[in-house]
């Protein structure tokens, strides 16, 4: 077997955004694309020979093919040992499992989460670091860095693995261990809960209904709902991975997990649907008849985690990202934990799990996750809702307005403004950041701001921080509207307006979510000019 030194050249806009680098499928599968950016992942890290990596995707298209390059390119690396998932597949909470539970140095996930898989659509490639939660900046940093002054890469010349099949093979003295992508996580997972009891649920004819949306937890969740915990055959639906995901967008939100809030709000509804994302760190909860917000979800997670057997000693601490609403801060308060406030984006949430200053975190953006891994895990969720459901033997509906009366309802929703053209998003921002220390005192759609700024964090435990995280307003009266820039977008620039408002009186706490920002949604126009701005008169979506 040779080695091979392919000379290049830096290929621009190789720098990782809020999850990894993501790009059009295409742009992944260019010539020298992948390859500089793996070679500039080894470097970033110092070099791999010797080490041991963990490598799974979401399955999506070009995941087979990136996963031989990648391979080859450790072995060229001089690394010691991957640990891949059969078929190249392993969720974004099962691959930080197995990087922490194997004492591996790192991984390569090959995904671009929920974003729409297929030739014509997105790819992605991320680092995990050894505690198995996303590079930090430092690391991304010297990545991208390396992507800049890279001149060549190395990589094997070899036949093809076949990966479907489980043991140990070899590529140049390189170790390949294939695993199935399923059991270590499946173990994790009854550590955490209380499988008996929530069998006994499902034998007691609680219904359920998880779409899998045609992506990588489709084998997770079939194995542990259905065959460890006896929820019916057909409770998991679009059970089978696709590299385009059946031509579907899989983001659990109510917008595209449209099929399941069809179900959940119809007559025959389950008592508990749920969904998760392409690469299975999502998550979306619903009940009969209601909706959950994921910002709401990581409350009630907060509020009751000590039901499950895992959680039962307590919380060592909360976080929530910064747009994500307050509700969580409502919770901490209530039960004297310290909540921290981060930047979007799960590698935030990694010291802070670490130290032990955190045990639950979440983000409105349907991830939540605890310090069992070091991602977010969509599966989790579901199964820490399904104890709470099978101790307290209550319906979806109930627990939510038991649990607003006692904390208060915090209203919440995301607009987002998709594809708008960069420049003028970035104008939005740039206006309204150039207005920050005069919008204090001033009235929009009949709003006055309280205080504004633009967010910025230090991270408690190694004093690193963060700038230019989100612009927020806050309004008299306790509304408040968070402006940001996405960073995993593949087209343009997404303007996401996430908008919130606190409801203390249960008399006024059963109202449509865009009812009741109707106000502060009109204020946020008015703030930041966006329809003037961006020319779109409505959102994309609205979550
Ligand atoms: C989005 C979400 C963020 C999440 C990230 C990765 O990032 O907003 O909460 O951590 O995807 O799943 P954004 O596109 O807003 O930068
Ligand atoms: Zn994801």
């Amino acid at each position: 077997m040779e080695r091979m030194t392919i000379s290049t050249q830096p290929i621009e806009g190789q720098k990782p955004g809020t999850s990894g680098l993501r790009k059009k499928t295409r742009v992944f599968m260019a010539p020298h694309y992948l390859e500089n950016f793996i070679q500039s992942v080894w470097i970033g890290i110092g070099g791999v020979t010797g080490k041991t990596l963990v490598l799974g995707g979401d399955g999506r298209y070009f995941n087979d093919r990136a996963a031989q390059v990648i391979l080859r390119m450790a072995a060229a690396g001089g690394a010691k040992k991957v640990i891949i998932g059969q078929n190249a597949l392993l969720s974004t909470p099962a691959a930080s499992n197995v990087i922490r539970s194997r004492g591996a140095d790192g991984g390569i996930i090959m995904s671009a989460s929920h974003n729409p898989g297929g030739i014509d659509e997105d790819f992605g490639v991320k680092y995990n670091t050894r505690n198995g939660g996303p590079a930090p900046e430092e690391v991304t940093n010297q990545i991208f860095k390396a992507t800049k002054a890279i001149s060549a890469y190395e990589i094997c010349e070899s036949q093809d693995l076949d990966l479907s099949r489980l043991g140990t093979v070899h590529i140049d003295g390189m170790e390949v261990e294939i695993i199935d992508p399923v059991s270590d996580y499946a173990a994790l997972m009854r550590q955490l809960f209380d499988f008996d009891k929530i069998a006994a649920l499902f034998a007691s004819g609680f219904t359920m209904r998880f779409d899998a949306m045609h992506a990588v937890t489709g084998p997770y969740a079939t194995a542990i709902l259905e065959g460890e915990l006896g929820a019916a055959p057909g409770t998991v639906v679009n059970g089978e991975p696709k590299p385009d995901f059946g031509g579907g967008h899989p983001d659990p939100n109510p917008i595209w997990a449209k099929d399941l809030m069809d179900v959940m709000m119809g007559a025959d509804a389950p008592d508990f649907g749920a969904a998760s994302d392409g690469d299975g760190d999502r998550n979306m909860i619903v009940g009969r008849g209601i909706y959950v917000t994921p910002s709401d979800s990581v409350a009630v997670l907060a509020a009751n985690a000590h039901l499950a057997p895992g959680y039962a000693g307590g919380l060592k601490g909360v976080a929530r990202s910064m747009p994500t609403s307050k509700a969580l801060d409502r919770v901490a308060a209530a039960k004297g934990l310290d909540c921290y406030e981060t930047p979007t984006g799960w590698k935030f949430f990694g010291n802070l799990l670490d130290a032990g200053r955190a045990t639950i975190c979440g983000e409105e953006s349907a991830g939540t996750g605890s310090d069992h891994v070091r991602e977010k895990d969509g599966l989790w969720a579901v199964l820490l809702w399904l104890n709470i459901l099978a101790e307290t033997k209550k319906p979806v509906a109930e627990i939510m307005t038991a649990h607003w009366a006692e904390y208060g309802r915090n209203y919440y929703s995301r607009h987002d403004y998709e594809a708008v053209e960069t420049e003028k998003a970035e104008g939005l921002m740039q206006a309204l950041r150039d207005r920050l220390g005069t919008l204090p005192g001033q009235g929009f759609a009949g709003m006055t701001v309280e205080s504004a700024d633009e967010f910025a964090y230090d991270d408690p435990v190694d004093g690193s921080r963060s700038e230019g995280q989100g612009i927020r307003i806050n309004f008299d009266g306790g509304a408040r509207v968070v402006f940001r820039l996405s960073g995993t977008g593949t087209v343009g620039a997404t303007l996401r307006v996430y908008l919130e408002d606190l409801e203390l009186d249960p008399a006024k706490q059963d109202r449509d979510a865009q009812e009741a920002l109707a106000g502060i949604i009109a204020a946020a126009d008015a703030v930041a000019g966006i329809g003037e701005r961006t020319g779109r008169s409505a959102p994309d979506v609205i979550t």
